[in-house]
């Protein structure tokens, strides 16, 4: 329904129309898909010009108890930090992020392979900062291409002897040093060997969309939870769904490129809805050894990308429909699915329409935990901001409108409440849960302490109320390549020299440390933390 045409930048208020593209995890922009691509009419316009402070949360409210004075978290909690192959490795040339930075989509010029922090080559260095650190747990993705880079490699099952070798070190001296690892099988980059290699040919089926690809990540799910199913119990199928289209095809800032293809965009959300089931009934089948000794060989889910939903004008009802239809679409659509099996062909919110089906076989239960990212709040104005022209212009979505909170370098705004939002709602689904992802961009590691303290406390306080929360992974162990964005925005607990690559804790470690080591958390510790200081954006 849509065309590539639609992303003229001149045709946008300029700042806001930066913020929202410069990360899919912004989020905003998809409101307007999603709703364009449902057939949401334009609403009426009750505009306001200010920037009023937002109010009640679309989706389930955090309980207006009194904050208790400390917080305390279970013993066994996984206290990690996260990171992804192709933001932190280097030197693998056979996935499809490798050949978009190659032909210079990379606004910055920067390339993981040049002064990226190369963590294959630091593994050692790595879990020594995660052990002094006071982590018992690792996320991080295994590459699909590191391990077959190529077609034939993938088909005739010939892996890469160093490819395996790496990741099989890794999980190794991770087990030596008693850190967990959740393992994740798709973190945005696929095999460049799964698209046509030309990305003009962005109109062309690339990656999920090819026929045979969901089939394909299956056998890959199976071979990787046979191979290291022995050093591994939690695995992420697939990370963030939703930010992957949004960059890929509403964006075009990721491969494949393609601009506002709303049918495209959500027609892969649902191939990876498919996906994802058949690759946890793969890795269920696949991966029968208890490597850390819980009682349970595996526990599947996804890194899924939840946010808290607000309405930008909180007199508006049209703002108040439009945030709570976002928050069904964003945060429940594809959870409903893979772990009710309540699947919402049209995207309507009910299920009772052609091609819904409640309890679908195929999909129901395919979760044993949910991985939840969480970084921020979205405000939604159906009349400010953001002005997409037609087809789009049935609704506008604005995201990071000024409000008084404090930003990240990346823009964002910080709201630790709504992770206690957002951890209330995944609590509905009865499923124990993992803060897969959670951090911020501050380059000069001024908030990061702050940041981290106040979103601890409200999982705390979301665990004192009775939600299963059972780890938490700080977005990210190091400063790495943060995809459309280069190296600027910078993530990482850890520094690491362009150079030499010698990693350096940053002053928030001890933040987190304390937390990790002592499970517990006064609301004195947060108060003592550092103010927020203005941030350093990114050029
Ligand atoms: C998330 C991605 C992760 C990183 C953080 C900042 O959306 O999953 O790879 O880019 O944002």
């Amino acid at each position: 329904m849509t065309t590539g045409v639609i992303v003229q930048l001149g045709c946008y208020d300029a700042d806001p129309m930066r913020r929202v593209l410069d990360h899919p995890g912004g989020g905003l922009l998809a409101a307007a898909f999603v709703l364009a691509m449902v057939g949401q009419p334009a609403c009426s316009s009750s505009s306001s010009s200010a920037a009023p402070e937002p109010s009640g949360d679309a989706g389930v409210e955090a309980e207006a108890a009194a904050p208790p004075a400390e917080v305390t978290f279970p013993s066994g909690f996984m206290w990690g930090s996260s990171t992804a192959g192709f933001q932190v490795e280097k030197g693998d040339s056979n996935t499809d992020w490798s050949q978009w930075v190659a032909n210079g989509k990379i606004a910055s010029g920067n390339s993981p392979d040049v002064g990226g922090p190369d963590a294959l080559a630091h593994i050692d260095d790595d879990i020594a900062d995660m052990t002094s650190s006071g982590q018992t747990a690792y996320r991080f993705s295994i590459e699909w291409a590191r391990v077959y880079p190529t077609m034939a490699d993938f088909m005739n099952d010939t892996p890469d002897p160093q490819g395996v070798a790496v990741y099989t070190t890794l999980l190794q001296k991770l087990q030596a040093a008693h850190i967990k690892p959740l393992v994740t099988l798709v973190h945005f980059s696929l095999p460049v060997w799964l698209s046509d290699g030309n990305p003009a040919n962005g109109s062309q089926p690339q990656g999920w969309e090819r026929p045979q690809t969901p089939s394909l990540f299956t056998t890959w799910c199976t071979r990787a939870a046979k191979r290291w199913g022995n050093l591994v119990d939690w695995w992420a199928t697939i990370n963030e769904p939703l930010p992957y289209v949004l960059g890929g095809y509403v964006q075009g800032s990721f491969p494949p490129g393609v601009a506002l293809d709303l049918t495209r965009a959500f027609a892969v959300v649902k191939i990876e809805a498919r996906a994802h089931a058949a690759c946890y009934d793969a890795i269920k089948a696949a991966d029968t050894v208890d490597a850390d000794g819980d009682g349970k060989a595996s526990w599947v889910s996804l890194a899924k990308h939840q946010r808290t939903f607000h309405p930008y004008d909180p007199q508006s009802s049209d703002d108040a429909a439009a945030a709570s239809r976002l928050e069904y679409l964003w945060n429940r659509w594809f959870l409903n699915a893979v772990v009710k099996g309540d699947w919402d062909e049209n995207l309507d919110g009910s299920y009772t329409g052609p091609g819904d089906v409640m309890g679908d076989p195929t999909l129901i239960h395919r979760a044993d935990y949910l991985g939840i990212n969480y970084y921020s709040d979205t405000l939604v104005s159906t009349t400010e901001g953001l002005r997409l022209p037609a087809p789009v212009n049935a609704a506008v979505y604005q995201a990071n409108m000024p409000t008084s909170r404090p930003k990240t370098d990346f823009g964002w705004d910080i709201y630790p409440e709504g992770l206690g939002t957002v951890v209330d709602e995944a609590a509905t689904y009865g499923l124990p849960i993992v803060i897969t992802e959670n951090g911020l961009a501050d380059a000069r590691d001024v908030n990061r302490a702050r940041f981290l303290l106040e979103h601890l406390y409200q999982l705390g306080w979301a665990i004192q109320r009775g939600d299963p929360v059972v780890g938490y992974f700080h977005w990210a162990l190091v400063d790495n390549f943060e995809w459309a964005n280069g190296f600027c925005p910078h993530f990482g607990l850890f520094s690491y020299d362009r150079t030499t690559g010698a990693r350096s804790a940053k002053g928030s470690v001890a933040a987190y440390r304390s937390v990790a080591t002592s499970g517990k958390l006064t609301t004195a510790q947060v108060a003592a933390a550092a103010a927020y200081r203005a941030p350093q954006e990114c050029p």
